[in-house]
């Protein structure tokens, strides 16, 4: 089943609430936050106790991806914040196993993340520990770039892999998914969708979250 995460970042950040609420209304079933240190890419935005401002504005699974430096230093606060899903960028973690059992330690679904230039091959070893890898089809740092399309080769191959070890994992897909890339993504084999300019727009943003997942679906290879 194809999901949509609506990514905050592209949302007014003094209305977070509101924006949120409408879109979930328009079909997205878990928030997906974005967190920059300025180190590991070159924007800041939030991080823990923002977390703990959305968990009390929406039932729905917040989904933290990391993008920090050192976030073996971070994983207990945003437990305490009240993430559910955490995800790591393998370029960020020299001691990736460690890290994964940090998170799983703490409650959270674990993650990892790819960035455009890292191989999928490379992550085989801890899959069984993961509940989502997260493919990375921008460079990280900024909403509203343009996607990459070598990204369909890797989620493609991420799909075999997981055929091929028997696994159950989930496959996201983050950066540049709009009206017009949804549709290959999910044909490559997608299945989490972030999608942060594309659904937020003040006034509109409840019908353009509708709308892309309405197109995703569409384009779903039926079972
Ligand atoms: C980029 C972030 C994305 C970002 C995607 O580093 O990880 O989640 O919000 O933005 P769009 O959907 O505009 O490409
Ligand atoms: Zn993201």
């Amino acid at each position: 089943m194809v999901e949509l995460l609506p990514s905050i970042l592209s949302a007014d950040f003094a209305h977070l609430a509101d924006q949120i609420a409408a879109a979930e209304r328009g079909g997205g079933t878990t928030i997906h936050v974005d967190v920059m240190d300025g180190h590991f890419v070159p924007n800041i935005t939030i991080g823990p106790p923002v977390v703990a401002s959305l968990r009390k504005a929406t039932n729905l699974p917040l989904d933290c991806h990391l993008m920090i430096d050192n976030p073996n230093d971070f994983i207990a606060a945003f437990a305490e914040a009240g993430a559910d899903w955490v995800s790591v960028h393998y370029e960020a973690c020299p001691h990736l196993h460690r890290t994964l059992e940090m998170i799983i330690h703490h409650g959270m679904k674990p993650g990892v993340v790819l960035n455009p230039a890292t191989r999928v091959d490379l992550i085989s070893e801890i899959l069984p520990m993961v509940h989502h890898v997260l493919i990375m089809s921008v460079n990280p740092g900024f909403g509203g770039q343009e996607f990459i399309p070598f990204s369909l080769d890797k989620v493609r191959q991420l799909v075999e892999m997981r055929r091929k070890l028997r696994l159950k994992f989930k496959i996201e897909i983050d950066g540049g998914v709009a009206h017009d890339t949804v549709a290959q993504v999910v044909q490559a084999g997608a299945e989490m969708l972030v999608a942060g300019s594309a659904v937020f727009e003040p006034g509109r943003t409840e019908h353009k979250a509708a709308e892309l997942l309405r197109l995703a679906r569409a384009a779903a290879p039926s079972l």
